[in-house]
């Protein structure tokens, strides 16, 4: 694994590449992330946080939550999600701030939901950490994580090309998902994997 990025230096990466980053809508279409995302989040209820937000792929599934609070660390993904949320006419708030020090108090949420983002926190386990600290006790922490395939020619594509990606990107997009959530001291109450193992669809219940 290259040398973690600073918390700074992957802000940096995606604040360059927010623009563009709406074009993935394309291949969350093709590759059917879109059905994972609708599966996993369209049950997300009551108060609902979405960590790691970016263009705010996921706000048309979170319709049935009462409110919806949307954080991420780069103001120009923000900006983007903004644009979405008044194309959706949705209420959001929407907020800068880091995944690994939320800026809520303990027991604020019923609901935590968080995509594709975790690999590029420089601190996944202290973020993992902050969303059940912010989940009410009852509620959930619903994840969809991509991570290291578990079809053999994939994985080691991924493992071969993982310096240029996560330079790129600052995404580490080979990790073990259920490895990176024990580092956080979380076992899933459910975890299905799909998409030849590269796809994570994860729901921890925190403990009433
Ligand atoms: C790969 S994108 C995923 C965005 C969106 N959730 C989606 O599914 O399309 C990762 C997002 O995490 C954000 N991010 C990276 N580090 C962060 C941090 N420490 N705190 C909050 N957001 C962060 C990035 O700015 C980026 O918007």
């Amino acid at each position: 694994m290259p040398d973690p990025l600073s918390t700074e230096q992957v802000r940096r990466r995606y604040d360059d590449m927010a623009g563009n980053w709406r074009l993935l809508g394309i291949s969350d279409t093709l590759l059917l992330i879109n059905r994972l995302r609708r599966k996993h989040f369209s049950g997300a209820l009551g108060d609902v946080l979405d960590v790691g937000c970016g263009t705010g792929e996921n706000f048309e599934y979170l319709n049935r939550a009462t409110t919806l609070t949307a954080l991420d660390i780069s103001s120009e993904m923000i900006a983007e999600a903004r644009r979405r949320q008044r194309q959706l006419g949705a209420d959001i708030r929407l907020l800068i701030g880091d995944a690994q020090e939320l800026p809520f108090p303990q027991a604020r949420f019923d609901t935590v939901i968080s995509a594709f983002s975790s690999c590029t926190f420089p601190d996944y386990a202290a973020a993992f950490r902050e969303m059940v600290r912010v989940t009410k006790p009852g509620g959930q922490v619903l994840l969809v994580e991509h991570g290291r395939s578990s079809v053999g020619w994939i994985a080691r594509r991924q493992d071969r090309n993982i310096e240029r990606v996560y330079e790129r990107s600052g995404c580490r997009n080979n990790r073990d998902v259920a490895a990176d959530l024990g580092a956080a001291g979380l076992e899933p109450a459910t975890h299905i994997v799909s998409h030849l193992g590269m796809m994570n669809r994860i729901t921890i219940e925190v403990a009433s």
